[in-house]
């Protein structure tokens, strides 16, 4: 697999383009709206400078990888695609017109790839007439530095094509790939967004301050960032999508949503992204 499609240029979608486009792949980001074209472009090449000036990567093999990427609004141009991997807003309605799209536009070779981070993949997967060539390929933020992929089949995955994905992200991209069958949030985020949750009850109780909730988790269990940077650094928008998501699933009320994580998001504090979460990020 050599030709890849991204669906969106966001944050994730940006990071898959970036860590296939370094492992020689030639990848289109197919964006929503002319106007975004150039901010996924400049996501892309802005993290490969930053490789770069960690001595990651040489600015040669930065170039090379970056003259692999194309980004366009034209899904015609996936025709040639042997994967396309979707990574568009955390919305069912939105990604099943995307796959009933990328069932018009790709090959009947094309293999198709949600990067949800928590939607069931059948329930995408179904918006297509070739079930059997969809499966779940989630990336964990940031990209470029998280090394674990999820690979997700659903009761109608063909195996063998979820063989070919995860021989692709563990060989051609370096990532380790973990297999879970398809329930909301498969491995990680089924174990870590109640967490998550739990320490934005916390904070909203008053029972801690934000410092050293994170101080707490971080200093005491070793984590790398604490639960409220970590919301932040995520996106408090994708947390309670997640959130919603393994309620609906699972029913069971430490999964719903606090009221304070979507008085944020209405609120437009999306955390680093927006300059405001639990933190402010202005400066
Ligand atoms: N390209 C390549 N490498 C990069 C890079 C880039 N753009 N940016 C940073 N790096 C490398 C650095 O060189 C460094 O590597 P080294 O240790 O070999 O020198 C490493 O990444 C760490 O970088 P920093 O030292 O600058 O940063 P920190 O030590 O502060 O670590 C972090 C940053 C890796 C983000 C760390 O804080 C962390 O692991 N946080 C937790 C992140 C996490 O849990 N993510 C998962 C979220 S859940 C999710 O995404 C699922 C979704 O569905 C909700």
């Amino acid at each position: 697999m050599q030709k890849i499609g991204v669906i969106g240029g966001g944050t994730m979608g940006a990071g898959i383009a970036e860590v296939c486009i370094k492992a020689g792949s030639e990848v289109i980001i197919i964006e929503a709206k002319p106007e975004f074209v150039e901010s996924a472009q400049k996501r892309v090449s802005t993290s490969l400078g930053k490789a770069v000036s960690r001595g990651k990567i040489s600015q040669e093999d930065a170039d090379a990888a970056l003259a692999r990427l194309t980004v366009t609004v034209d899904y015609d141009t996936l025709a040639d695609r042997d994967l396309v991997i979707e990574a568009a807003p955390e919305n069912l309605d939105l990604k099943r017109q995307i796959f009933a799209r990328l069932d018009e536009v790709t090959s009947a070779e094309a293999i198709l790839a949600t990067n949800t981070s928590s939607i069931p993949v059948i329930q995408v997967a179904t918006a297509t007439k070739k079930p059997a060539r969809v499966v779940g390929v989630h990336f964990f933020n940031p990209v470029p530095v998280m090394p674990l992929v999820e690979i997700i089949s659903t009761l109608v995955t063909d195996e063998k094509i979820a063989d070919t994905v995860a021989d692709y992200v563990k060989n051609t991209l370096g990532k380790t790939v973990v297999r879970a069958g398809d329930q909301s949030g498969f491995i990680v985020n089924a174990l870590l967004i109640p967490y998550l949750c739990q320490a934005i009850r916390m904070y909203a109780s008053g029972y801690a301050t934000a410092e050293d909730i994170d101080a707490a988790m971080v200093g005491g269990c070793g984590y790398p960032m604490g639960p409220l940077t970590l919301c932040d650094t995520v996106g408090l928008d994708i947390a309670l999508a997640a959130s919603e998501s393994l309620y609906a699933e699972f029913g069971e009320p430490h999964l719903a949503p606090p009221p304070l994580l979507r008085r944020m998001v209405e609120a437009g504090q999306l955390g680093r992204k927006s300059g405001q979460g639990f933190y402010n990020y202005s400066k």
